[in-house]
């Protein structure tokens, strides 16, 4: 199994510049060793976790035209409505760096959501085929180089939610949700196999609202008043390498 690491800071801000650091450095690793990078993106706070990369000197110094951005998860909205996180990371990060727009890879909006899922899941195994995502031998699961998680109060991650049939999902790569308790309804998201796959996880968790999830998963959900294990705690990564990156207020429990 893969190795986890905990990484406090003072301040949400000194999380951002750590974050980007990692992130560049992450990006140099894999230019350099397979010529280009993958990276899972997915909505919420992360993006604007993401900010200092857009600026000097990661602006100039990361090689964007090696990237390869997908998304963990996606509301069934259209790319151009305010709950899109295509939309968000595209306005907050994406149009601010040079990543080439064909190396962007958006869910479809424009097809029925179970039909989106399913050409998500078949433009991974293209990119596989491809050589552009690597692939774990032993099981044919797509490994990203990077996954940029966040957690939700309740501990979800991705659009995997609390006591979700979903959890235990093991053969599909990408699929539907039409109950997320989180607004809106109906989402798209990738499921724990290919999560787990995944050679570096960063969990991007900050604020007093996370704390009680955090001290759960943290603590293996001794005295916390959570029963079932949260999605957050079933990101066990098969090889690679987990990192929480949180501020002090995450960790108050
Ligand atoms: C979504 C996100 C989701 C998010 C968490 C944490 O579509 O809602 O992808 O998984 O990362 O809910 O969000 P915050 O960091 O904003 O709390």
């Amino acid at each position: 199994t893969g190795s986890k690491q905990l990484t406090v800071f003072d301040t949400e801000e000194e999380l951002a510049v750590s974050l980007a650091k990692y992130t560049a450095g992450l990006s140099d690793k894999f230019t350099r060793e397979r010529g280009a990078f993958t990276v899972v993106l997915s909505g919420g706070s992360l993006i604007k976790a993401l900010r200092k990369l857009t600026e000097s000197p990661y602006l100039d110094s990361v090689e964007w035209s090696k990237w390869h951005v997908f998304w963990v998860d996606e509301r069934v909205v259209k790319k151009d409505h305010p709950d899109s996180n295509y939309k968000l990371a595209l306005d907050g990060f994406l149009s601010k760096v040079p990543v080439p727009p064909n190396q962007i890879y958006a869910i479809n909006d424009t097809l029925p959501p179970e039909g989106a899922a399913d050409d998500y899941e078949a433009r991974l195994k293209q990119l596989v085929w491809d050589h552009v995502i690597k692939v774990v031998p032993t099981s044919g699961l797509p490994c990203f180089d990077l996954m940029l998680l966040g957690m939700g109060p309740d501990g979800h991650v991705a659009s995997l939610f609390p006591g979700h049939p979903l959890l235990k999902e093991t053969q599909k790569w990408v699929t539907h949700i039409t109950d997320s308790p989180k607004p809106p309804p109906e989402r798209i998201t990738f499921t724990f196999p290919i999560i787990n796959a995944s050679a570096y996880v960063a969990m991007v968790v900050t604020g007093s609202g996370k704390a009680g999830a955090v001290h759960k998963a943290l603590s293996g959900g001794e005295n916390t008043g959570y029963t079932d294990r949260l999605p957050v705690e079933m990101v066990e990564l098969d090889q690679g390498e987990f990192t929480w990156f949180t501020d002090k207020a995450a960790v108050s429990m």
